[in-house]
């Protein structure tokens, strides 16, 4: 299968430089690709990034001191969890007030720097809106509970309890009912989150407007578009039928529950449309928190007409157990073939950091690499999570006393909450990995002796070092930017193989997601490189490829990536 086949090395990359960012420079490429569709956007959490004040917790000033690093890794914009004035009881997804910004994080003039300093390097910033609630604190809600008649009573979602007890048996996902008794009124207000998210109406137009006002705000500012969070609990049954009760417990202990009645509800799509139709109005981009089930689901997403997200996340993924190149073969033909442009996302600041979840303690930054080759050379947008570059892990609590997250302390110790994939950004090997002076407001782990951006700026064979390679490639290759996805070698159940085809150009991609070493072969004559030349773009393996006589020798959990040409034999 493999005769005829020639390999050759390394290709003098353009790796180590900076990526040049072509495609997304241009608003619409030759495929008529918009600048989200080739972009690599990069999630940061503020509170986490950098320290510029030293005061132990991120800030915006922080951000846009680090926009040099962003450019060098080859990131082309950032989504920036909520940074608006806010108590903090989610760590900013209780928001309360959506126009300004939380003087723990700087200033609006420090916002305008951030975007500016951002400008400069071509990297857009885009913004988490709360959609579903706002805190409790919020002017909207503090007027609402104040009495039956207020002006803002009907823009969140009060109700009657039944005798004692709250309206239905709805859970909020954060541990409790998700009613909360308001003694003022003697009614009850929903709250699918925290008791301190009060639920907005998105039945009542007025919420609508106002809602779609805070977009045109902030695109006026500057911002490229939103990451919308929580966007399948915007409705609920009007008539507050209970959800049907399931076998076993949760992990609060309380009965599984069919969210039938409060979670995707079809009225979703039509508020998806609307803002939709505002960030259109300014050529912006909408990321979706699109929990979905299935591939069918994440459809629904785009809209019928594609008139809804542009980049509904696939989170699918970060709910798959252990490395199987079968779950994912199967997860990735499904996507592709739903017709759609993919937004692959293995972790964000609500999931354990990849790099935890695949480590086996011997080939922990092998896998890293292998996830990151998994997810950076697929069709498709890319968003990744700070500190994924550099092989950073989870760091939990050790105690319940420890946990800042409440519903680590609520469910401790089955839900230790999420304090452990929010901790500073691993910049050196000095105190508090160089985030801050201070004691950081979440510790960092001991893993940033040796993984932190200086260190592995040095070392060539990092996993910081194979992300900027990657990226690079990513962004220079047509075949990565445009290419179909062709799978290879289906039923191998240890190595994951693709080739990633765009007119005469083809990138072969070669993922060992097995703890030992597996002989991989291929054929590539069905693609028309009947004597094929393999020139190698980048590998994560140790030691040089020798013995490639019937089949390419793939080191445990390790990367194949070369360009596929066909050779004059061949011809
Ligand atoms: C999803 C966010 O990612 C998470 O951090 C937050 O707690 C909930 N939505 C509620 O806003």
């Amino acid at each position: 299968m493999f005769k005829g086949w020639i390999v050759t090395g390394a290709l003098a990359l353009c790796c180590m430089a900076a990526p040049a960012a072509l495609a997304q420079q241009k608003a619409v490429d030759s495929e008529r690709h918009q600048w989200w569709q080739h972009a690599v956007f990069y999630e940061v959490y503020p509170r986490s990034f950098a320290d510029s004040n030293n005061d132990g917790i991120g800030d915006l000033n922080g951000i846009a001191s680090k926009m040099d690093y962003l450019k060098d890794l080859g990131v082309d914009a950032v989504w920036i969890t909520p940074c608006f004035p806010s108590p903090q009881v989610d760590f900013g997804y209780d928001v309360s007030d959506y126009e300004a910004i939380d003087p723990m994080y700087g200033t609006m003039k420090d916002f305008d720097h951030l975007v500016a300093e951002a400008k400069k390097r071509n990297i857009r910033v885009l913004l988490d809106f709360v959609v579903n609630h706002s805190s409790d604190q919020h002017k909207w809600f503090q007027d609402s509970k104040s009495s039956k008649t207020a002006e803002h009573r009907d823009w969140y979602i009060w109700r009657d309890g039944k005798g004692n007890e709250p309206p239905n048996n709805w859970y909020s996902t954060f541990g409790l009912s998700a009613w909360k008794l308001d003694p003022k009124t003697n009614q009850y207000y929903y709250h699918y989150f925290y008791p301190e998210q009060p639920d907005l109406n998105w039945r009542n137009p007025a919420v609508e407007k106002a809602m779609l006002d805070v977009t045109r705000f902030w695109y006026k500012r500057g911002v490229a578009g939103f990451r919308l969070d929580a966007v399948d609990t915007l409705f609920e049954d009007p008539k507050l039928t209970d959800n049907p009760v399931l076998p076993g417990t949760d992990k609060f202990g309380r009965p599984n529950m069919d969210e039938k009645y409060n979670k995707k509800l079809p009225e979703v799509h039509d508020v998806m449309r609307k803002l939709r139709s505002t960030a259109d109005e300014y050529g912006s981009v909408l990321i979706g928190e699109t929990w979905t089930s299935n591939v069918s689901e994440l459809k629904d997403y785009y809209g019928e007409k594609n008139d809804e997200l542009q980049l509904p996340m696939d989170l699918m993924m970060t709910g798959f157990k252990g490395l199987s190149a079968d779950q994912y073969r199967k997860h990735i033909a499904a996507v592709d073939a739903a017709g759609h442009w993919p937004v692959y996302v293995i972790t964000n600041h609500d999931i354990v950091r990849s790099y935890t979840r695949y480590a086996d303690g011997v080939h922990n930054d092998d896998i890293a690499k292998m996830m990151a080759a998994l997810y950076l050379t697929l069709r498709g947008t890319v968003v990744m999570y700070y500190g994924e570059e550099i092989g950073m892990e989870n760091n939990d609590p050790k105690s319940r006393d420890e946990v800042q997250d409440p519903i680590g302390k609520l469910g401790w110790p089955l839900e230790k909450g999420r304090d452990g994939e929010r901790t500073p950004m691993q910049w050196n090997d000095s105190v508090n990995a160089g985030f801050s002076k201070v004691k950081p407001w979440l510790p960092v782990p001991a893993s940033y002796k040796t993984h932190n951006v200086v260190s592995e700026q040095k070392d060539g064979n990092s996993v910081l070092s194979f992300y900027r390679q990657l990226l690079a490639l990513r962004h220079k290759e047509p075949a990565l930017l445009e290419g179909n996805y062709v799978a290879l070698n289906e039923s191998d159940p240890n190595v994951l193989t693709y080739v990633r085809r765009y007119k005469d150009e083809a990138i072969l991609v070669v993922l060992n997601m097995s703890a030992t070493e597996q002989k991989a072969q291929f054929d590539l004559s069905p693609l028309g490189f009947s004597s094929p030349r393999l020139s190698i773009l980048l590998t994560s393996f140790h030691k040089p490829l020798t013995g490639m006589t019937d089949a390419l020798p793939m080191e445990p959990y390790s990367v194949f990536m070369a360009k596929i040409s066909q050779t004059s034999a061949g011809k």
